[in-house]
């Protein structure tokens, strides 16, 4: 019995160092340790042995046996596991440095490069820049641009309400014409500033409007500033943004912060007249609200929209496709 036990055990130890996978220590596992394996079978015969002493003794084989084997099915099995992981993450890496397209550098949004373009131009015209809060007062967005409450021309404005202070006391401006007030509160003259920024009409949008657009405000406040000097700058703006062959013109219109006010269109080489943005001397009231003598000074004041000069520039039809985010769109541009 007790050789029978050894050679059991021997046998399952050899074949334990020969196995090539965590498979092959589960086989051996089965046939020596199973319910049909061979010590299991052994363990069965015990009862059959004829003396105490004999069952002692082979009991005492047959549990040795029993330990060292189950200890070097547990060694091989760890080292199968270990190895056998090692292959498995091999087999299913995932290189997440490797590059399959050649990375792009990106670069500044269309509109964004509008705005840069713009400012280049006003600079390079002597004008230095301002900016704006986007949340307003009805006080500078209106009030001190000659639209008191009621006054009609605020209806050209369909206005976003902020729930803060006083019902209809805060605004998300609908121009940057409040701006103006601000830089005239703060400069002293003469001033030559142009003051771009985001802006907010609470209207639908199409393929022409959006309710959250850009804007770029010009303001000139100095002694003596007539309404030629309003013409030449919107000349040689256009001259130098969109090149030599394009001239512009003024068209009489009306702006409650301007007096006179103008529309203010540019020609293309091909001979078509584009509509740019309001225009105008600015109105004594509105300067007098900046904190100016309009017995001192005088200026004008010209606005126009950002997103319009790119989409004109790059012939987009739809302005909305400039915010929808889409890289194959923003990419050609
Ligand atoms: N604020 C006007 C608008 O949004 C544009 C404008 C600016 C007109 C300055 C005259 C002077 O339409």
């Amino acid at each position: 019995m007790i050789d029978q036990i050894l050679a059991a055990k021997d046998s399952a130890v050899a074949r334990l160092a020969a196995a090539t996978s965590s498979d092959d220590v589960r086989a051996v596992e089965l046939e020596v340790l199973g319910k049909k394996g061979s010590l299991t079978d052994l363990k069965a015969g015990l009862g059959k042995l004829a003396t105490i002493e004999e069952k002692k003794q082979a009991g005492r084989a047959l549990n040795e046996a029993t330990t060292e084997v189950s200890a070097a099915l547990a060694a091989r099995l760890g080292e199968f596991r270990r190895s056998e992981r090692a292959v498995q993450l091999e087999v299913e890496r995932l290189d997440l440095t490797e590059v399959t397209r050649k990375p792009g550098r990106g670069h500044a949004h269309v509109v964004t490069q509008a705005w840069q373009r713009l400012e280049d131009a006003f600079i390079g015209l002597g004008f230095q820049v301002a900016e704006g809060p986007e949340v307003e007062t009805d006080w500078y967005n209106f009030e001190a641009l000659n639209m008191p409450a009621n006054h009609p021309a605020r209806s050209m404005h369909d206005t976003f309400y902020v729930d803060h202070g006083a019902p209809g006391s805060t605004v998300l401006r609908t121009h940057t014409s409040p701006v103006q007030i601000r830089v005239m509160q703060t400069t002293p003259p003469p001033i030559y500033m142009v003051m771009p920024g985001r802006v907010f009409r609470n209207e639908t949008t199409d393929a022409t409007h959006l309710a959250v657009f850009h804007q770029i405000e010009g303001l000139v406040i100095d002694r003596g500033i007539t309404l030629a000097d309003l013409a030449g700058t919107i000349e040689s703006f256009t001259k130098a943004f969109f090149g030599e062959g394009f001239t512009s013109r003024l068209r009489p219109s009306y702006f409650p912060f301007t007096e006179p006010s103008a529309e203010f269109d540019i020609r293309t080489p091909k001979g078509n007249w584009l509509e740019l943005g309001g225009c105008g001397m600015v109105h004594p009231n509105v300067l007098r609200a900046g904190g100016i003598d309009p017995e001192e000074f005088s200026g004008f004041a010209f606005g126009f929209g950002i997103d319009r000069m790119a989409k004109e520039r790059h012939s987009i039809n739809d302005v909305r496709e400039m915010y929808t985010n889409d890289i194959r769109f923003l990419e050609q541009f």
